[in-house]
């Protein structure tokens, strides 16, 4: 056995390598080539880099595997490109990552990109892409983020996505998609998010979505979603953020709620036809930040103690026909003076009927807007109101309110808007009023103020006062 004959096949097939190697590489650079020939505008001059002075590894926005230069991700995230998607980029073989989120790419996800059999993220938020999710993503099989939000797409979740068993964000919101909420996404164990919120879906929520134990958050409002919630839904114990609002459910909360989603943050159910008593066990939702109900048709009294929650900033009851009329349907406020991040305290459009407890002084001195407007609200106004020093909108209108204005509310320097109009006060204005300069609006008609006829609004313009007829 002479040497040539051992050395001449490993010589060969290391220059086959070589050859391979380099084709492949050639195939990367005319992809990327045709990426860039599609894009008609890049006002930043960011794909001047891409040209023959340096390897493509080194252009901006891309990235290479250290072994082999081979493209593994492309990012063009906010560089205000315009243009269209070239199917080329399907031969980007070794991508993993794709980011072209914010830009203004119009046209329709090229089908080749189902040739991206090790895409792990495919981000493309906030373009103007139109036309179908080609269903041939669903070959990408180790997708686990797949965001194609504020889009003009159309059409399906296509069924054959039942394969991305990897998923775990999937987000479409702010697109035109329609039919329904696939029941087959119930299969996608491994989904953490799942934002569908904003588009055209119709029909009702699957039951089978309640089998995604890793659920952390649920986006489906603003939709045209009927029906109830399935109960299976609330027992996902993951769940941070639950929002469904703006669609026509109906149906009542379970009286387990706080105790079922113990990681609740973000409860937002707004304009729907919900109906039933809130639950008491929410007041074990200690983790909770916002909780937007309003516009349903709950009803009965209000017992949540909100005490445990020191990070709810946000608290909208506004027109859920909330109010029992029990003498102390206002307690609630007592348990709100825990929450030191409240901003937003809406309650109007109710049938709270009651004092107010002089405990709101207590509240978060963050408070930017108080609405207690449309309810049966009596007694005199509390002087601690002028403790809440950060308001900038203070709403009591149509209640029944008696006595004085206070003199207090001259401290809420940062008010602009102040509307007691429709109640039983009586009095002079306090003088003490005309220190707010920030104020633009203030309403004191329908009352029995010294000064203020019945059919008179008073709006201040700039500090400046000027009477009308309403
Ligand atoms: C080519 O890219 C380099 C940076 O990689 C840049 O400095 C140079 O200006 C580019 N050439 C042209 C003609 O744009
Ligand atoms: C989106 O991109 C534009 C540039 O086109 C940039 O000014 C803006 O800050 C970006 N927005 C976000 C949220 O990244
Ligand atoms: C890359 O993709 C395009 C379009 O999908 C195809 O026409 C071309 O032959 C592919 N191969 C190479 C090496 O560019
Ligand atoms: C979406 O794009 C528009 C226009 O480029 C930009 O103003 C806006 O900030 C972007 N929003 C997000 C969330 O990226
Ligand atoms: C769809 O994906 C399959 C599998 O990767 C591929 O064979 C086929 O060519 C793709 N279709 C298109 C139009 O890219
Ligand atoms: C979803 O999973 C169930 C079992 O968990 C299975 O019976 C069903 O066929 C799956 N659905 C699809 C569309 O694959
Ligand atoms: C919403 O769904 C109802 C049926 O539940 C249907 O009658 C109505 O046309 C839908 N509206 C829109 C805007 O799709
Ligand atoms: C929720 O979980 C509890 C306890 O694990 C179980 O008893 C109940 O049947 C579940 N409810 C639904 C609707 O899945
Ligand atoms: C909150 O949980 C505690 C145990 O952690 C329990 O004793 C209490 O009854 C619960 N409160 C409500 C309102 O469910
Ligand atoms: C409130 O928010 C802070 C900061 O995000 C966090 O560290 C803390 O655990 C939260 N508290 C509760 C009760 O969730
Ligand atoms: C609201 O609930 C009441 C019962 O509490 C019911 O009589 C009424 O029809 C409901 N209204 C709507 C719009 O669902
Ligand atoms: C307010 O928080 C304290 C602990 O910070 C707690 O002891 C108290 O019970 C809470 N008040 C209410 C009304 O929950």
């Amino acid at each position: 056995m002479n040497t040539h004959s051992l050395y001449f096949p490993y010589m060969l097939l290391f220059f086959i390598t070589l050859l391979q190697v380099a084709a492949f590489e050639e195939g990367d650079r005319a992809a990327l080539q045709a990426f860039k020939s599609m894009i008609s505008h890049d006002p930043q001059g960011i794909l001047n880099s891409w040209n023959d002075s340096r390897h493509f590894c080194e252009w901006e926005g891309i990235t290479c595997g250290r072994r082999h230069r081979r493209v593994t991700a492309l990012n063009m995230r906010s560089k205000a490109l315009r243009g269209s998607l070239s199917p080329y980029i399907g031969n980007l073989s070794f991508l993993r990552e794709i980011n072209l989120e914010n830009n203004t790419i119009q046209g329709e996800i090229p089908r080749e990109f189902g040739r991206l059999l090790r895409l792990e993220a495919l981000f493309l938020s906030n373009n103007s892409l139109a036309g179908k999710i080609p269903a041939n993503l669903s070959y990408c099989s180790r997708l686990t983020v797949l965001a194609l939000p504020y889009n003009k797409l159309v059409g399906r979740i296509p069924f054959e996505f039942v394969s991305l068993y990897k998923l775990k964000r999937l987000a479409l919101h702010r697109n035109s998609l329609t039919g329904g909420i696939p029941p087959f996404l119930g299969n996608l164990s491994s989904l953490e998010l799942l934002s569908l919120g904003a588009n055209s879906f119709g029909g009702n929520i699957p039951d089978s979505l309640g089998q995604l134990k890793e659920l952390e958050a649920l986006g489906i409002g603003g939709n045209n979603l009927s029906g109830t919630i399935p109960h299976s839904i609330y027992n996902l114990s993951f769940v941070e953020i639950f929002s469904v609002p703006q669609n026509q459910l109906h149906g009542s909360l379970p009286t387990s709620l706080g105790l079922t989603f113990p990681n609740l943050k973000y409860f937002q159910i707004d304009q729907n036809f919900f109906s039933g008593s809130i639950p008491t066990s929410l007041s074990n939702a200690s983790k909770l930040e916002v909780f937007q109900i309003g516009k349903n048709n709950f009803s009965g009294k209000l017992s949540v103690n909100f005490g445990s929650m020191k990070n709810l900033s946000f608290l909208n009851l506004y027109s859920s026909n909330l109010g029992s009329g029990e003498s102390d349907e206002m307690g609630f406020i007592n348990s709100l003076a825990n929450c030191s991040k409240l901003r937003v305290l809406r309650l109007g459009g109710n049938q709270f009927r009651g004092a107010l407890p002089h405990s709101i002084a207590n509240m978060s001195n963050q408070l930017q807007i108080l609405a207690l407007s449309d309810n049966q609200l009596y007694g005199s106004i509390p002087s601690g109101i002028g403790n809440l020093v950060d308001l900038y909108l203070l709403e009591m209108e149509e209640n029944q309110f008696t006595g004085a204005i206070p003199k207090e509310l001259g401290k809420l320097l940062k008010l602009q808007g102040l509307d007691f109009s429709g109640n039983h006060l009586s009095g002079e204005i306090p003088s003490t009023l005309g220190n707010l300069s920030s104020l633009f609006q203030i309403f004191l008609n329908n009352n029995n103020l010294s000064g203020v006829g019945s059919g008179e609004a008073i709006i201040i313009f700039f500090g400046g006062l000027e009477f009308f007829k309403k």
